[in-house]
């Protein structure tokens, strides 16, 4: 049987090996990545975590939106990741932990919305790591599961079809949000963006 921790190693394994290149390979999605943030609705001062944060992609849009003021951390499970954030100096633009989205280094209630972007695809178990990320977000935030590609963009990308349960098809993310402390407000589905924006119920 495959535990938790055979499928944080191998998560662990996939992006240690992309480290190095994963900013070089796709160049040019930062406007994807500030248009994204912008569907918080970050306010100066704001408090915001950016799950899955990887190289810190998201991490200057995420301070910019909130300010010098404002609290920014970012968490990943990946070392290699972390490392190559704080290469890129983006350390300056926010906190950044080693740990694992299901049981956040975080005060309950503390935050006033998450970033994910290309994380839950990752999740071994996506209804506990939604509950935990709701745990510390306040009644009211904001959640935004973010890739800067669509579903079937991604799926032929990699040589996949897309099926029914897929765990990002609107009917089930639906479900999967709402049964996890979440309500979920927009979805959008395209080529070059996927963008699904929750709100933490109370
Ligand atoms: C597809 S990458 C995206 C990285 C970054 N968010 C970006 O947009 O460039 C997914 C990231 O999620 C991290 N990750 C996967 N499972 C995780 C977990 N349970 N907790 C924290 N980070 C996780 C991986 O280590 C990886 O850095």
């Amino acid at each position: 049987m495959r535990s938790m921790s055979d499928d944080h190693t191998h998560v662990q394994e996939f992006f240690t090996a992309r480290a190095a290149d994963w900013d070089r390979r796709f160049p040019d999605d930062g406007p994807a990545y500030a248009a994204a943030v912008a569907g918080l609705g970050l306010r100066e001062g704001g408090r915001v975590l950016d799950a899955g944060c990887g190289t810190g992609r998201a991490l200057p849009w995420l301070r910019a939106a909130v300010g010098p003021s404002g609290v920014v951390v970012g968490v990943d499970l990946t070392a290699a990741m972390l490392r190559e954030a704080a290469r890129a100096g983006r350390d300056r633009d926010g906190a950044l932990l080693l740990a694992d989205a299901a049981a956040l280094p975080l005060r309950a209630s503390s935050l006033d919305a998450v970033f994910a972007a290309g994380l839950v695809a990752h999740l071994p178990d996506p209804a506990g790591t939604l509950r935990e990320i709701a745990r510390v977000v306040r009644p009211g935030g904001v959640l935004a599961l973010f890739h800067p590609i669509g579903r079937a963009a991604l799926a032929a990308r990699q040589g996949r079809t897309l099926t029914p349960d897929d765990l990002r098809a609107e009917p089930n993310l639906r479900a999967l949000l709402a049964g996890s402390g979440w309500r979920m407000t927009s979805y959008t589905d395209e080529d070059d963006r996927f963008l699904a924006l929750a709100t933490r119920v109370n």
